[in-house]
């Protein structure tokens, strides 16, 4: 809640142990306040980390939580409802696992290889007997799975059957096989890309794995890509962002993964906190301009120097001055010529404001520990799995039901009603969370949330809850 906010909010860096920096204090060069660090040891930490967080008095704590920390994570958060986690763990649902991803995207109707998810293993097994190869088995969810070493392919029922006996993952995860020229991978701040390169198979391999002799390029990231992955970022609301996207032999973009957890060069992270600054402080500090397909010309740079160089900085375009690169440069791009500025246009960096309401609870979508294994040797697990959506098989059929839109002026007559909330403080509020839907999320879930606005007590929050609770009575 930046912007009626009478000072700058108090950030604080989330670090775990054992698990690589993405931020430091570095990144945020200029910030005229102690920027604060808490650190998560794992093992039972959750209550003494959540003490320090308050002791400190952290406003917005930045930084990625590792799949394996994940649901800890967002019970810690839910006991911290005045302290705002950037990226949110909503965005960082798609951290968690290949699953999340792919319902994430199956939400979004984001395009991705044909996925197959299956808890019961006795279902997935008839799937085997049904379906055609070959197929990808990958593991959904572990620690530090990347790099394609727990991607398989298979080219029979009896391999995949073999494969699942001896790995035991679970669940039982499955893509039709996708053959791709490449797969491309773009970094997104504020929903611009910042950053693409291609990432090619050697010779007659079908993994674009770099690690295993493939090749790395800049040059000549296709739209549809781009726009991909930008679709992707606003889905996902992240402030900044991760995509690989598969370019078929077909010619068409596919997600293969997704998440705010990536590598990047410490010019991206020094970009991604001026970003931050930018957007937290409501525009006190400047946004950063990072021109498009910069990628194209940074690359140039030999890697070992890339590395060190930090707090890159671009001009602006400006109609006057011919010797700017980025003014006079044309490229191809779809199906025209345009002016690299002009695209900058055309993916503008957003501000990607706080979220309220709760889109991912770990209550439903945790199915990893909801059907947890009961034992490796029998394979069988608990509780029933007949709730777990799945859009390729008959329980999608009934469209989801959603809950009715309550109308700004619905919302204005309950807000108002209580004492101490007039016109002017109702405006504030929709100022501050842009949406109803938000507002009713604040109301529904964290109510006290709303003390951060200027002019709104304790005491006002304690009546509005009391009148928004006998409303949502009598509404249901
Ligand atoms: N459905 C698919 N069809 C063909 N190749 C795939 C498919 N899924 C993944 N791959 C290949 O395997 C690689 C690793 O898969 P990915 O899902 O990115 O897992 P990891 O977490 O190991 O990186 C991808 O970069 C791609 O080259
Ligand atoms: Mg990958």
């Amino acid at each position: 809640m930046a912007r009626n906010r009478k000072k700058l909010p108090k950030l604080g860096l989330l670090y775990l142990d054992y698990v690589l920096r993405f931020f430091d204090h570095s990144n945020f060069k200029g910030w005229p306040e102690k920027i604060e660090t808490v650190t998560y040891h794992w093992k039972d930490d959750k209550e003494r980390f959540i003490r320090e967080v308050k002791r400190k008095k952290i406003d917005v704590l930045i930084g990625n939580i590792p799949a394996t920390a994940y649901e800890t994570f967002r019970e810690i958060a839910s006991e911290l409802p005045l302290v705002r986690f950037v990226p949110s763990m909503d965005t960082q649902f798609c951290n968690k696992s290949k699953e999340n991803v792919t319902r994430f995207a199956w939400k979004y109707g984001l395009p991705i290889p044909k996925t197959y998810i299956f808890y019961n293993r006795l279902k997935g097994e008839k799937f085997l007997e049904e379906t055609s190869f070959p197929k990808i088995v990958k593991k959904s969810y572990g620690p530090s799975n990347y790099g394609g070493y727990f991607v398989h392919k298979v080219d029979s029922k009896e391999e995949t059957q073999d494969l699942f006996a001896k790995q035991k993952y679970h669940p039982m995860y499955l893509q039709d096989f996708v053959p791709m020229e490449a797969d491309i991978r773009v970094m997104l701040i504020g929903h611009k890309p910042v950053c693409a390169f291609w990432r090619r198979p050697p010779e007659g391999a079908w993994l674009t794995n770099t690690s295993q002799g493939g090749s790395m390029d800049y040059m000549d990231v296709p739209k549809s890509v781009l726009d991909l992955a930008v679709q992707t970022s606003k889905a996902a609301k992240a402030e900044y962002w991760a995509c690989d996207v598969a370019y078929g032999k077909d010619g068409k973009v596919r997600i293969l993964e997704c998440a705010t957890a990536f590598a990047a060069f410490p010019y991206i992270r020094d970009w991604i906190g001026q970003y931050l600054m930018w957007s937290l402080s409501g525009g006190v500090f400047k946004k950063p301009h990072v021109p498009m397909f910069n990628w194209e010309e940074l690359s140039k740079i030999d890697k070992s120097l890339l590395r060190t160089m930090r707090h890159i900085a671009f001009g602006h375009f400006s109609p006057s001055y011919d010797g700017a690169f980025f003014g006079k440069n044309r490229k191809v791009y779809g199906e025209k010529k345009v002016y690299l500025h002009e695209l900058d246009e055309i993916y503008p960096m957003l501000d990607v404001r706080q979220r309220f309401s709760e889109e991912w609870p770990s209550e439903k979508w945790n199915y990893q520990d909801r059907f947890a294994l009961k034992s490796l040797k029998s394979m069988k697990i608990q509780g029933d799995t007949k709730d777990i959506p799945d859009p390729n098989g008959e329980d999608m059929e009934s469209e989801p039901t959603t809950t009715p839109q309550l109308s700004r002026q619905q919302l204005k007559e309950v807000l108002t009603s209580v004492k101490g909330i007039g016109e002017r403080k109702f405006d504030d509020i929709m100022k501050e969370t842009g949406r109803v839907e938000e507002v009713v999320g604040i109301l529904d879930q964290n109510p006290i949330m709303l003390t951060t606005i200027k002019g709104i007590s304790k005491k006002i929050v304690t009546e509005l809850e009391n009148v928004w609770n006998k409303f949502r009575k009598k509404e249901l």
